[in-house]
């Protein structure tokens, strides 16, 4: 996967909330074209192995029980500069420094529950890419 590529996952709570409609179009609206989708769960395993990189922070925890406390939006984005336009388009990990307009400052309740999760490099979108979805479920 080249630069142009990004993973995202729409958060329990805010598919839960009635966002899901709502995040997409943001979503399109910033340029992203979206190449592979789904409406998925996450067994409390299998969102352990997708945060394996945060095992020894102290919310880690929290964070495996909560994004497997319900369904959740997956899906591979696809736009030049992808990983750091679609940061830039969630804003900040904590709501309350996330810039107005951003997803994050309109659809996240707190820092752990904070709607969206976006790649932050090439390379993990590849990997988290691949986590989700088949080849042959990506259209790119
Ligand atoms: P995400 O982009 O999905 O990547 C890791 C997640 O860990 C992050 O979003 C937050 O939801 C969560 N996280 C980061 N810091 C904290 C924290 N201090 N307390 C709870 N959750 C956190």
């Amino acid at each position: 996967m080249a630069s142009n590529m990004t993973f995202t996952m729409i958060k329990p709570t805010a598919v839960k909330n009635g966002h899901i409609g709502a995040i997409l179009n943001k979503i399109n609206e910033g340029g992203f074209k979206i190449v592979a989708l789904k409406l998925t769960k996450l067994s409390a395993e299998k969102a352990g192995e997708f945060y394996a990189v945060h095992k020894e922070r102290p919310f880690y925890g929290e964070l495996v029980e909560f994004m497997s406390s319900g369904p959740i939006i997956a899906a591979v984005l696809q736009k030049d500069n992808a990983v750091e336009d679609f940061r830039t388009l969630i804003g900040a990990t904590n709501p309350a420094d996330a810039a107005e307009g951003t997803i994050r400052a309109l659809y996240a309740t707190s820092i752990g529950e904070n709607a969206v999760h976006g790649s932050d490099s090439d390379e993990n979108a590849l990997i988290e890419a691949n986590f989700h979805f088949s080849g042959t479920d990506m259209f790119v």
